[in-house]
């Protein structure tokens, strides 16, 4: 299945001279969002992930659909103040000023297996944060999966020796 039949490329969004890549047009096609899933599953399967970890909030979107076919767990990143128990929290650069990520303390056992997911891989700063998170934590990543890549923004380079998968390359 050619999955970018199903992205919707929208100028100007959310400004002028940005060409936004929407991934709702593969969520409500069932065959493309089933078949999307299952790339990432097989991946997944590849890594030896035990745990899937997605930043809000459209990693959760990709994320979860995964854990379940695994019938593994789901750990969710989030912006601050979201998370009711003890968080630790990461900084990463936005393209002005910064933000933060948060996981819960005991979201990860020391050595688990981590797969992290999400929509896409632009300039690899959620990604990043995310990867800082769980390493962290004691966990492993043992891959990191993506809809959607631009390379042109060369996120991979903040994802250094990690493996990555990305369904679709921009
Ligand atoms: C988007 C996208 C990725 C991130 C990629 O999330 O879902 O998580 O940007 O960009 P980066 O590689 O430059 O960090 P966004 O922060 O817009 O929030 P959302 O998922 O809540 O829509
Ligand atoms: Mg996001």
């Amino acid at each position: 299945m050619d999955l970018k039949q199903f992205v919707t490329v929208v100028p100007d969004y959310p400004k002028k001279g940005i060409s936004f890549k929407d991934i709702t047009t593969i969520m409500d096609n069932g065959e493309a969002y089933k078949y999307a899933t299952d790339q990432i599953v097989e991946y997944a399967k590849e890594m030896g992930a035990e745990l899937i970890v997605g930043p809000e909030a459209r990693g959760f979107i990709i994320g979860c659909p995964v854990a379940y076919a695994l019938e593994i767990g789901f750990a969710p990143v989030r912006k601050p103040g979201k998370l009711p128990r003890e968080t630790i929290a990461v900084n990463y650069d936005l393209e002005y000023g910064v933000d933060q990520l948060t996981i819960h303390k005991d979201a990860i056992k020391p050595g688990q297996r981590v797969l992290i997911v999400d929509d896409l891989l632009a300039t690899g700063g959620t990604v990043g944060a995310t990867v800082e998170l769980v390493e962290k934590l004691g966990g492993v990543v043992a891959g990191c999966a993506f809809l959607i890549e631009l390379t042109y923004l060369d996120g991979r380079r903040k994802l250094e020796n990690h493996n990555i998968r990305s369904l679709m390359k921009y």
